[in-house]
């Protein structure tokens, strides 16, 4: 029996068609029903419902063998224990730096709000500027209107919650989508299991991406 994690919500709205795709549709939907652990019709397979932020902890420590995960996850995880086979091509979105419309940045001391501390930190690390990271849970684009921070990292698709909030992208730092991620024991110890289970994943992706 493989364990697949994954949070209920986007995530799991958008792998329901990759799920039926590979034979493996899952007994119930998180939304109708408390249960945290989901048979699905393959025998051999069940889901763990978890928050997404918790997805690489699982399959990290081998509570769950694979998962499903955004990049953005998996960044600011740093991929410790994990492997990332596959792209699945879903939840599609763009990380980006954000400020207030029109208002120029700070050259000096940027105050950047997100829940995206290590991701950040990293990424301007590496541009060989230092910033200072005040972390929220959420509601990122409201911070920089009431003077808590200069700009935002935060995840953006149509962009209508920065507008909506007066802010526009600064800058976009990371293309984002949902990765399928193996436990490192679990790729070597199953691997037969495993590596047909990543196949059918990656057939089930191919045939969306063709429809
Ligand atoms: P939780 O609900 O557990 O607090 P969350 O709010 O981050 O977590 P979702 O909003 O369902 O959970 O987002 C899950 C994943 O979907 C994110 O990690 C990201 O990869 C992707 N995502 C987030 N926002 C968007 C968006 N607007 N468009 C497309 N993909 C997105
Ligand atoms: C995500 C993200 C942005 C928004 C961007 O939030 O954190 O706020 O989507 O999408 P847009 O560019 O299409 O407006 P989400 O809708 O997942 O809400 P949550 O962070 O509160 O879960």
């Amino acid at each position: 029996m493989l364990t697949l994690a994954v949070s209920k919500g986007r995530i799991f709205d958008e792998c329901l068609p990759l799920l039926e795709a590979l034979d493996a549709a899952p007994a119930n939907h998180p939304d109708s029903s408390r249960r945290l652990v989901v048979p699905t019709q393959d025998a051999d397979l069940r889901l763990l419902i978890v928050r997404a932020a918790d997805v690489p902890t699982y399959v990290q420590h081998g509570a769950a063998d694979l998962g499903v995960a955004g990049k953005d996850v998996l960044l600011e995880h740093g991929g410790e224990g994990l492997y990332e086979p596959l792209d699945l091509r879903i939840a599609r979105c763009t990380m980006v730096l954000a400020a207030p419309r029109g208002a120029a940045l700070p050259a000096g001391h940027l105050r950047v709000a997100t829940k995206y501390v290590r991701c950040t930190q990293r990424y301007f690390a590496a541009r060989g500027r230092q910033v200072e990271t005040i972390k929220l849970y959420g509601s990122m684009e409201l911070a920089p209107g009431v003077g808590l921070a200069d700009a935002i990292v935060d995840l953006v698709d149509t962009g209508g919650t920065l507008r909506a909030n007066g802010l526009e992208v600064v800058e976009p730092m990371y293309c984002i989508s949902a990765r399928l991620v193996v436990n490192k024991a679990a790729m070597k110890m199953q691997h037969e299991k495993v590596g047909d289970m990543l196949r059918r994943w990656a057939e089930a992706v191919e045939a969306e991406v063709r429809a």
